[in-house]
């Protein structure tokens, strides 16, 4: 990238909309299901566009976010759920075709919302074509295209490398009388990236997106495209326990190479042809957050969002959430951005999480605090569907109605990440309203709290977490110094509560938080006290201007601006 073609030479071109955006995860099989056939699809997000932005920042009835990221909707055999692609430019039939995806960018676009899409490169389904080819005879014309390698002197897998699920990463392939090589489950084998052919193959298939009008990606599992030329073995770490471990390695060899970095760059080049695109990039595999920020890469030229799990796998306690943000902010110069999430189609839901750590069932109060802390701070928020009203684990899914068979096959049914992945809770009708009335089986039953919990319910309650979304995004984009302004704590050893302030020359937002559901909490004076406005609080009314109270309420959330 030349010197004039940053970010901070040139604006204009890079755009920074998600610098102020709020990005929404969509798991597209259980959001919505227009077609009544118990799936969600493209068209069932078409028609619930406007409760995730309808462009009027002071209506009601939506949550005013920025962007929907989408997981997976390419042709699969839905192994992992769309995790393994055997076709990159079509859609899978169950979401739709090509011509929804065409109406559901044009619609998202014209209420402002940009449309970001998963991308799985590091390997793709052993159904591609592109593998059954491969797997054939060893002249074949794709046979470079994956990992494959013959067995050891002792007629065993080539090499030590694990599978991130555990065991080795080497399945045998009886026609070629070869291993091939997968990160994942064998059906998910990993392409070779120093195949020019593969890179090509590739960096097609994402302008092909990019010239349907795609806002950006999330790069599925970056951290791992590149392995070692010579397929060295990984060390061991020091007294492991279980050599089939993944954490069991130092991962020199089959992770986080420099040659990794150079495919982000070279992808990142093709994202920057187009006006105001993004890149986001989950880093994590067994990374941490030094890792994952090196992808932002030298010149801020590879990753503009690089997703680190630091925050999110935090106990919830004022201290180590506050050392996680903290952390970040060490991490983050000038010239970078960060980006934060609770939940996601991989991990536990935040409510179901921390609650069991906090000693108290008060989940709204929860909700509201991380709520707080997740559009408060400074990067880009990032909320997982059903999030934005206290959707929890649905830990009682009957065995045969599981579906997350990659994990269920390596780590048995407990793992399974079904229990985040249940329909969105519309509204109280069967089902929660997934199939948009009609009385059908969902993909996945439905959480049994639905009644309850339900964005319907929700709107029409003044207190509930959906409304408290609502008014924090609002707030958030009314504001300027929430969106840009420093991040800095009053508190540097944070027990009981957390308080932080964001600002800029001149303007300043306080946010504070008590941790503790039963307590009031006497404060110090840690900010001149007097005059401030409420932007949105628990305990006082919107708007209201008072000197800042020395007793906090149990779980007051409160969010003040200096006058
Ligand atoms: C990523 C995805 C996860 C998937 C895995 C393999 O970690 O988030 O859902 O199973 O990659 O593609």
């Amino acid at each position: 990238m030349s010197e004039n073609n940053t970010i901070e030479n040139n604006p204009q071109k890079f755009g920074e909309w998600w610098k102020n955006g709020v990005i929404y995860q969509i798991f597209p099989r259980t959001f919505a299901d227009a077609n009544g056939d118990g799936s969600g699809d493209l068209q069932g997000i078409i028609q619930k566009l406007d409760y995730l932005n309808d462009g009027n920042i002071d209506s009601e009835e939506s949550l005013h976010i920025d962007a929907i990221w989408l997981s997976p909707i390419n042709k699969s055999p839905m192994y992992d759920n769309g995790y393994d692609i055997s076709d990159y430019c079509q859609i899978d039939p169950v979401f739709g075709n090509i011509d929804d995806f065409e109406t559901l960018i044009a619609e998202a676009h014209q209420r402002n919302i940009k449309v970001i899409l998963d991308l799985v490169i590091n390997h793709t389904s052993n159904k591609h074509p592109w593998f059954e080819e491969s797997c054939g005879e060893k002249d074949n014309p794709k046979s470079d295209w994956y990992h494959w390698r013959n067995p050891n002197s002792e007629d065993d897998v080539p090499n030590n490398w694990l599978s991130y699920f555990g065991g080795t990463a080497w399945t045998y392939c009886e026609t070629r009388q070869q291993y091939y090589h997968h990160t994942f489950d064998k059906r998910q084998p990993d392409l070779n990236w120093r195949n020019p052919e593969v890179k090509e193959a590739i960096y097609q298939m994402i302008r092909f997106w990019l010239d349907k009008g795609v806002d950006g990606f999330r790069l599925d599992a970056s951290s791992v495209y590149s392995k070692d030329k010579d397929y060295r073995d990984n060390p061991l770490k020091a007294e492991v326990e279980d050599k089939e471990d993944f954490s069991s390695q130092h991962h020199l060899y089959d992770k986080d190479l420099p040659e990794n970095h150079q495919i982000i760059k070279e992808i990142r080049a093709i994202i920057d042809e187009y006006d105001d695109r993004l890149l986001i990039g989950e880093t994590f595999i067994s990374s941490g957050l030094y890792e994952s920020v090196m992808f932002r890469g030298v010149n801020n030229d590879e990753l503009h969002l690089p997703f680190t799990f630091d925050f999110p796998f935090s106990p919830w306690y004022p201290g180590h959430l506050q050392k996680e943000i903290a952390k970040k902010e060490l991490m983050t110069p000038d010239d970078a951005w960060s980006v934060y999430f609770l939940d996601n189609h991989d991990l536990s839901r935040h409510l179901s999480r921390w609650v069991d750590c906090s000693l108290c069932d008060n989940s709204v109060g929860i909700a509201k605090a991380a709520a707080t802390i997740l559009l408060t701070v400074k990067g880009t928020p990032v909320l997982y569907y059903g999030q934005e009203i206290g959707m929890v684990d649905h830990n009682n899914i009957p065995s045969h109605k599981l579906r997350d068979r990659a994990t269920i096959a390596h780590e048995g049914e407990s793992a399974s990440r079904d229990k985040v992945r249940t329909p969105m809770q519309w509204d109280n009708s069967n089902h929660g309203g997934f199939s948009f009335g009609k009385d059908v089986e969902p993909w996945l039953p439905v959480n049994d709290n639905y009644q309850e919990v339900n964005v319907a319910a929700e709107f029409k309650d003044e207190g509930s977490i959906l409304n408290f979304y609502q008014a924090l995004i609002r707030v958030r984009k009314k504001s300027h110094v929430l969106q840009k302004g420093c991040w800095r704590t009053l508190i540097h050893y944070p027990y009981e509560h957390l308080a932080y302030v964001r600002e800029t020359e001149s303007d300043r937002v306080l946010v504070v938080i008590n941790f503790s559901h039963e307590k009031e909490l006497q404060v110090d004076e840690y900010i001149d006290w007097e005059n401030w406005q409420v932007l949105l609080s628990t305990d006082y009314p919107t708007d209201l201007v008072m000197d800042l109270p020395k007793i906090l309420k149990p779980f007051e959330t409160s969010i003040y601006q200096k006058r």
